[in-house]
């Protein structure tokens, strides 16, 4: 696959696909803007080099055209991301005549950002003549959006053979190197930490790390079906029943290939799922009949802080409990730690809640590695070659 650094972009139409789906608060202001500041190496690179810069997102998941999720916030702040001296449109489309226009009129080292690809619904259709219309707009096509590797859409796949030159951005480069060396190659004792609700969300990656891994440290809502599978009374928490043969049957495949798989020893429960719940220490593995298991207890912090220390290569996806709420939030805060401490090691964290964990507790920049990508990152452990990645191989 050619990277960005192999393009000739000088006075060239690049079109870069950057994953701005970044979560807005209500005054729509972008809350959390690790995605823009990841793409910054590479649409600097295009700019600097002399490139007509067109970058393209989508933006949450609207149905036809919505004001509120233009990419007007994410634009802003990239223009502050970028400073005064570059200049930093947006277009009111991603397609048609008006955009082409635009997109003659660009100058070298200028940035046009198109509007929300999904206020077309040929975005996600990934229709042939949608795709050819963005194809259309550039001489270069690179793509950085990890995070959206993993859908085949017009942005990520459906354009790409109908543009001359195409190439990975740096932060795809990264995330593809960092998460592709925990199934290649990845140094031991190599831990990975798994939480998050369901168990079904992380069946093939459970699946595809486990002969990988020397020891796989559970928690979240997840461990409540694997303990309920062992037969260990869970009272009120939250269990995939219809999973409950499955989490046998990983439990099984485990022990038969020799690896740890480690559950909570105990817990902090509670009567809710929320903040108006009292939060209260479980000492043993049993969770009496009226509470819900909410965080890991001490015991199981002290026990995957040991398992971790003594780690080469620690992946974690997924909280230990409802972070959300500070008094559940312990065992997630534990993990994130525990590898922010590692010195040696190779600390890779996954995308969606546990990197947003990270990133608020400010341990983000103590890890080798915090992935942009939440369904992308899990795809890619599950095996799976991701579309995205696939078009610029070809
Ligand atoms: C994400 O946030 O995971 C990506 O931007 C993909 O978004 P999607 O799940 O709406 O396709």
């Amino acid at each position: 696959m050619r990277t960005i650094d192999e393009l000739e972009l000088g006075g060239k139409r690049v079109f870069i696909r950057v994953d701005f789906n970044v979560p807005l608060d209500e005054q729509r202001k972008v809350t959390d803007d690790t995605r823009i500041r990841e793409a910054l190496p590479t649409i600097q690179k295009a700019v600097r080099a002399g490139a007509k810069v067109i970058l393209a997102s989508h933006l949450g998941r609207p149905k036809g055209r919505d004001p509120k999720l233009s990419l007007e916030p994410p634009a802003g702040r990239l223009r502050e991301l970028l400073g005064p001296e570059h200049e930093v449109v947006l277009a009111d489309d991603c397609a048609g005549d008006g955009v082409q226009k635009v997109v003659r009129d660009l100058k070298a080292g200028q940035v046009l950002v198109l509007e929300n690809l999904r206020f077309h619904k040929e975005e996600e259709a990934n229709d042939e003549g949608f795709s050819r219309q963005l194809a259309s707009l550039c001489d270069a096509y690179v793509n950085d959006a990890f995070g959206t590797a993993h859908r085949a859409h017009a942005s990520t796949a459906g354009m790409v053979p109908f543009v001359a030159e195409k190439a990975a951005g740096y932060l795809m480069k990264k995330e593809l190197e960092h998460l592709g060396k925990l199934l290649k190659g990845a140094e031991r004792p190599f831990v990975a930490v798994l939480g998050g609700a369901k168990v079904s969300d992380k069946i093939k990656v459970i699946e595809n790390l486990l002969p990988r891994v020397d020891a796989l440290l559970v928690g979240g809502a997840m461990a409540y079906t694997f303990l309920k599978a062992q037969g260990v009374e869970v009272g009120k928490s939250r269990v995939e029943e219809d999973k409950l043969p499955l989490a046998s049957k990983l439990l099984e495949a485990a022990s038969r290939l020799g690896k740890e798989l480690l559950l909570p020893i105990d817990h902090i429960a509670g009567t809710s799922p929320d903040e108006k719940s009292e939060a209260r220490e479980v000492k043993e593995r049993a969770i009496p009949r009226e509470l819900m298991g909410l965080d890991i207890g001490p015991k199981t912090r002290e026990l995957y802080r040991q398992q971790i220390r003594r780690a080469k290569t620690v992946f974690w996806n997924g909280p230990m409990g409802l972070f959300e709420v500070e008094k559940f939030a312990a065992g997630t805060r534990e993990i994130a730690m525990a590898m922010a401490d590692l010195r040696e090691a190779v600390t890779v964290v996954g995308g969606g809640d546990s990197a947003a964990a990270v990133n608020e507790m400010g341990f983000a920049s103590r890890m080798k590695h915090v992935s942009t990508g939440g369904g992308a990152s899990l795809e890619l452990l599950e095996g799976r070659e991701l579309p995205g990645v696939r078009a610029l191989e070809k």
